[in-house]
């Protein structure tokens, strides 16, 4: 296990065009990322591995691409606009602004966690176990106050506050409101799940930690609609799924661990919640939360739109509002989890070491890169090669340098399959494949590519 900072992680995504500051050019913006060309895909292949496992192999889901900006009155229903709000604190000395909540999470190092106490309990811990600054190490701080996290705009040609809309604090809001559209168009029968992804924005007080916690963010969120009473079973399914999920793409045992929340911690309209934690560089951090939100969120739109949202049941002919099952992951942090998971500074040989990202190959950004041993000799046959396997598989192609030299490149994005393209290709029609993680190689047949890297690089 590499004991990996996050400092080598940032540098690292920004050296191999993983992910860059946003708006660089300009001083950049604060915890704002841009993904670059690797990153970019390897964000898209872990979202098509969600899509995948949560949609098309799961027999319950269905998929969902709902509008960012909805209407207002969504976003009062849900609660979000009276409550979905951070407790502030300020350092009266040093004026740094805190969530006092993360203070008690940092002090005890994620053993105790405040999501659902009051203002009044935060402060009582706080000053009880002598929670300093952390900036300037004083302990004089203002009252708790709530900050709201949902971003407003405007819609329309007036700066009118009747035209204030709200950028969706999560995406699970266009997935209720659709609930009674998916259930009719699909002929769906309760229990059903409804997937999306898409981007989330919250005004976060104190984003950090990379991209573990910004202000705009995807989320990956299935909202799954059972019969009351049988939730607290799917919620036991849910959470062995996602879990079972995160092994396949490759995360390792040792750093995931299920938390389940107090009573004292629980959002009052749920009956049970656990939260899967990956230990990232900076410590455990919670990735995907797995909650049995009851009828609350069906109840709330079915009473301000005063639309029946209830589902008839067509063998009983009873009518239920659906309780719902929701494990929601960020992509982003996902993604974070799966680099630092991969980045592998390994030895190879003496006073040698080679950078390499040992990451499940089906989420490798670049499944195949094709090396010409020598470019003028072997290059024509290997420009033709790359052709026919980019139609199939993201793919690259390097001439430039040793071929020792581009394996390692190779080896540092993760990609796990070399080609290389020499004589015996051109009279006998074999090319030598390397593999990333054993660098072992094999001869085989021009024609059996296509299947070998199929093999290697299925989920
Ligand atoms: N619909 C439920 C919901 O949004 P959440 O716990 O607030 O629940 C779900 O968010 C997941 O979204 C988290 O477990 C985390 O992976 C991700 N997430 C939340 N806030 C984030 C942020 N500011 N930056 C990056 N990811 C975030």
């Amino acid at each position: 296990m590499n004991n990996l900072t996050m400092e080598e992680i940032v540098n690292y995504a920004k050296q191999y065009g993983f992910i860059f500051q946003g708006s660089e050019i300009y001083g950049g913006l604060a915890n704002s990322w841009d993904y670059g060309p690797l990153g970019t895909l390897l964000k898209e292949n872990i979202r098509n591995a969600w899509k995948q496992k949560f949609v098309q192999e799961n027999k319950y889901n269905y998929g969902l691409d709902a509008a960012i900006i909805m209407n207002p009155k969504v976003w009062v229903a849900s609660g979000h606009v009276a409550s979905f709000a951070d407790p502030l604190i300020d350092c009266k000395k040093c004026k740094a602004r805190h969530r006092a909540d993360k203070l008690i999470e940092d002090f005890t190092k994620g053993e105790v966690t405040a999501d659902g106490w009051s203002n009044e309990e935060i402060e009582n811990y706080i000053s009880k176990n002598n929670i300093v600054c952390p900036v300037c190490g004083k302990l004089d701080y203002t009252p708790i106050r709530k900050f709201n996290l949902l971003f407003e705009t405007s819609i329309g040609v007036t700066d009118d506050t009747k035209n204030t809309v709200y950028l969706r604090g999560e995406t699970a809001q266009g997935i209720f409101t659709n609930f009674k559209n998916v259930e009719r168009s699909m002929r769906a029968k309760v229990p059903f799940g409804i997937a999306q992804t898409g981007k989330a924005f919250r005004n976060e007080i104190t984003p950090g930690n990379f991209i573990f916690r910004t202000r705009e963010f995807e989320q990956m969120e299935l909202e799954f609609f059972c019969k009351p009473g049988t939730d607290l079973e799917w919620f036991g399914y849910w959470k062995n799924y996602c879990m079972d999920f995160l092994r396949t793409l490759g995360l390792d045992s040792e750093k995931l661990r299920m938390r389940d929340h107090s009573k004292e911690e629980l959002a009052f309209y749920s009956k049970a919640t656990t939260d899967i934690e990956y230990l990232f560089p900076m410590g455990w951090g919670e990735l995907w939360g797995i909650a049995d939100r009851t009828d609350y969120d069906l109840g709330v739109h079915q009473e301000a739109s005063s639309q029946d949202l209830r589902y008839l049941d067509p063998e009983t002919n009873e009518k239920y509002l659906p309780y719902v099952i929701e494990p929601s992951v960020g992509l982003d942090r996902l993604l974070l989890a799966i680099l630092s998971n991969s980045y592998t500074l390994e030895e190879v040989g003496e006073n040698d070491t080679r950078v390499v990202l040992k990451i499940n190959p089906a989420l490798a950004p670049v499944k195949v890169t094709i090396l010409p041993l020598i470019k003028k000799v072997h290059g024509e046959k290997a420009t033709e090669i790359y052709s026919e396997l980019c139609r199939k598989f993201s793919a690259s192609y390097d001439e430039a340098g040793s071929i020792g030299k581009r394996y390692r490149r190779a080896d540092a994005v993760g990609t796990p399959l070399c080609v290389t393209v020499d004589d015996n290709t051109i009279n006998n029609g074999t090319v030598t494949i390397r593999n990333r993680d054993t660098m072992e190689q094999e001869t085989i047949k021009i024609e059996e590519l296509e299947d070998y890297i199929v093999k290697i690089t299925t989920l």
